[in-house]
């Protein structure tokens, strides 16, 4: 559905929500500026070592009110003061975008605003163009490696909305492999910040991992999670404390290990492609030695390179709201009869 709105000199207020997997999150955007992005974890999953949809879908029910009426408090804006609002329509668990979605058509109906929908994968990348201070953003094209727990993608990105997945992950996502190596270690979920903790007092090259090698620009890491399971198993028969006593050099190795493969295919992808700007999005840039690579390998190949501040690495509603101002610019809407959709593609 489109419908013109005049774009006056008001400015353009953007209320962001997102709740695809385990966080209810908020966020107030003005003008492309952020005014406030309030992000409520869900410790419920630690215990079980993952997600749990069902109690994920619980949790967001009850989190929505509170965290959307905290972005509005911690953005000083009068809700009447709304141009639209921006939810995450897929991909994601269908039981958590059910209460983001159903949420979002009801305020946007009480409020008579427009409302806008954003792929999840869209709004990790666009969190690129939240302004800053340096005012620096990619150029188009640019490719972006969005690394999350549920995706491993090199996109080629023509615009705003107009993007090329060219390579991906044909099992495991990277998060995943960091938060299943974690699981085995006895870390706790998510085990990807941890990891990434633990390897900066460990030696990269201690242990060998195999680095998997598809054809085109395709990732695997289901091998290297099973890898690491049968070496654990096997040095835990011969001494229980081995974990234990070696943790730093197995994160530091793991990481290493899963840090490597993503630059390969990058590399070649920006070499065969003659793209110079790379950007990194989704979770797992949050890792360190993902964000020093990138800078090291950036220099030695001539790219520009971008990197997320912290805050907007994991899911967050900036990212969301950020997306939904470029399609509230475009007037992108969608009616009320709009549904999640958990397999939406980029
Ligand atoms: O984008 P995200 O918040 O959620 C999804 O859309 O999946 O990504 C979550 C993933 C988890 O797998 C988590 O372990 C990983 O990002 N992650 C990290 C780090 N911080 C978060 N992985 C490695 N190093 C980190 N510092
Ligand atoms: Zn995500």
């Amino acid at each position: 559905m489109v419908k013109i709105i005049k774009l006056s000199d008001k400015n353009i207020i953007i209320l962001g929500i997102e709740s695809s997997c385990d966080d209810t999150s908020a966020s107030v955007l003005i003008n492309g500026a952020i005014k406030s992005n309030i992000v409520a974890n869900q410790e419920v999953h630690q215990k079980f070592g993952g997600v749990v949809p069902e109690l994920a879908s619980r949790a967001h029910q009850q989190n929505i009110i509170p965290v959307v009426d905290a972005a509005i408090d911690a953005a000083n804006i009068d809700k009447k003061d709304i141009s639209a609002i921006a939810f995450t329509r897929g991909p994601g668990l269908l039981g958590s975008l059910i209460v983001g979605t159903s949420f979002s058509k009801s305020l946007a109906l009480a409020l008579d605003i427009p409302l806008v929908e954003v792929n999840h994968m869209h709004g990790h990348i666009l969190a690129h163009f939240i302004k800053n201070e340096t005012n620096l953003y990619p150029s188009f094209p640019f490719i972006c490696m969005t690394v999350s727990g549920g995706h491993t993608q090199l996109v080629v990105v023509k615009d705003y909305f107009d993007m090329e997945v060219i390579g991906e992950t044909i099992d495991d996502a990277a998060g995943e492999a960091f938060d299943k190596a974690a699981k085995i270690m006895g870390i706790p979920y998510p085990g990807g910040p941890l990891i990434d903790k633990y390897a900066k007092d460990g030696d990269p090259k201690k242990f060998k991992f195999p680095v998997s090698n598809l054809k085109d620009y395709n990732y695997s890491f289901s091998g290297l999670k099973t890898s690491i399971l049968y070496f654990l198993q096997k040095e835990m028969a011969k001494d229980s404390n081995f974990i234990e006593d070696n943790k730093a050099d197995i994160c530091a190795s793991y990481q290493a290990t899963i840090i490597k493969s993503l630059f390969k295919k990058l590399v070649k992808a920006t070499r065969d492609l003659g793209i110079k700007d790379v950007a990194i999005a989704g979770g797992v840039s949050a890792n360190s030695l993902l964000r020093s690579e990138l800078k090291r390998i950036g220099i030695q190949e001539n790219w520009n390179t971008f990197i997320p501040p912290f805050e907007y690495t994991t899911d967050n509603a900036g990212m969301i709201a950020i997306a939904g101002h470029h399609k509230y610019l475009k007037g992108e809407f969608v009616g009320q009869d709009v549904t999640p959709n958990a397999r939406l593609v980029v």
